[in-house]
């Protein structure tokens, strides 16, 4: 029969439920927040607004798909952060609310450790990455190099000092007057473009440390200087400059992963997180995997972007150590300093 446990993520701007039982996923329903389309980024009181909207809707839609009652389920688990705060309260209240009237535990996740055990998830290979294996966590929020000991002991090696891998996606998208989220919008671009036409500069980051705000800014930079020349140079360049920019960023995150392995002596590799879809990254990965002889596991593109099957597949493991929620729990917006304080 197995554990049946409903995973609920709602950190920032997609509301999703899922349905686990044991490690496999029954469903996973995801609304995302067109809303935001035309900002440029997420704007936090229309996403808490969507997500009471939608929360009733997404759960029930996966229920229905997993084809089990309320009453089979043994546990609800909840982002808890980190996140936006309106919109962690509404997937916290609602998930508190719900096992309170069913009378079972709540589990609180902690949405970056979810991104990384992702890769948990049943699958047709079968296959999970052996600890220790290093993940490269790529988000809008988030861009680390963290060594996996086990499910829940997680070093960061390195993380970005100042923007996120996702949000250099997203600026370049905005720069350029396309919509948010970036990342998809830069890869279409990308396909028709040239990866090579412009060279923008790397950063000279120690350590395995990550920076991307000196790139944005030459991207903005290069536009603001071409524009001088040619009012339509967005407009004739956008493939190569979406390329361009996409090609900069996949290499930035790729050379620090290879240098963490090197040093690690470590060759599970895993990606994760909503910049994990990448078409770009995802093959670069696959590269240096048959070039360095990793184990390269990449995430099905479903779980790659916020969702709440990690959610659940969290909790499972959660669920196995006992290790329940109180009621009382507050949402976190940011995360502590270091790993071991995941949690
Ligand atoms: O994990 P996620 O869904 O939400 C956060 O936890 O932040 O990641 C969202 C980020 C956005 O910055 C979005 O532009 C980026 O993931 N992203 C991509 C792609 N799909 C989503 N970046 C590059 N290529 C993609 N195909
Ligand atoms: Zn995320």
């Amino acid at each position: 029969m197995g554990l049946y446990i409903l995973g609920i993520e709602s950190s920032c701007d997609d509301t999703s439920a899922a349905v686990s039982n044991d490690t496999h996923i029954l469903a996973n329903t995801v609304a995302n927040q067109d809303i935001h389309r035309n900002f440029g980024g997420v704007v936090p009181e229309l996403a808490s607004r969507a997500h009471q909207q939608n929360i009733i809707p997404v759960i029930e839609h996966a229920l229905k798909q997993a084809n089990i009652s309320k009453n089979q389920l043994h546990a609800i688990a909840f982002t808890r952060g980190p996140g936006l705060l309106g919109s962690l309260l509404v997937g916290g209240s609602f998930a508190k609310s719900m096992a309170l009237a069913l009378g079972i535990p709540i589990i609180e996740v902690d949405h970056m450790q979810a991104h990384i055990l992702a890769h948990f998830i049943s699958n047709e290979k079968k296959t999970v990455p052996l600890f220790p294996f290093l993940c490269l966590t790529v988000s809008g929020g988030h861009t680390q190099i963290v060594k996996v000991n086990d499910h829940f002991d997680m070093e960061i090696l390195g993380q970005t000092i100042d923007d996120a891998a996702g949000e250099a996606f997203d600026k370049a998208s905005k720069i350029m007057g396309e919509t948010y989220p970036g990342g998809p919008v830069i890869q279409r671009l990308s396909q028709k473009g040239n990866s090579d036409a412009i060279r923008f500069p790397k950063p000279d980051i120690p350590d395995l440390n990550f920076s991307f705000s000196g790139l944005k800014t030459s991207f903005l930079y290069h536009i603001r200087d071409q524009l001088k020349s040619n009012p339509h140079y967005v407009e004739e360049n956008k493939n190569d400059l979406a390329a361009s920019i996409q090609k900069t960023i996949v290499e930035i995150l790729t050379e620090k992963l290879k240098q963490a392995a090197q040093l690690h002596n470590i060759d599970q590799i895993a990606i994760a997180g909503g910049v994990s879809a990448n078409a770009a990254l995802r093959d670069k990965l696959k590269e240096l995997g048959k070039k360095h002889q990793w184990d390269v596991f990449i995430p099905r593109f479903e779980y790659t972007t916020d969702n709440a099957a990690m959610i659940a597949i969290t909790a499972y493991f959660k669920y196995l150590k006992k290790d329940y929620s109180s009621l009382k729990v507050a949402p976190y917006t940011r995360h502590k300093s270091h790993p071991r304080e995941m949690k």
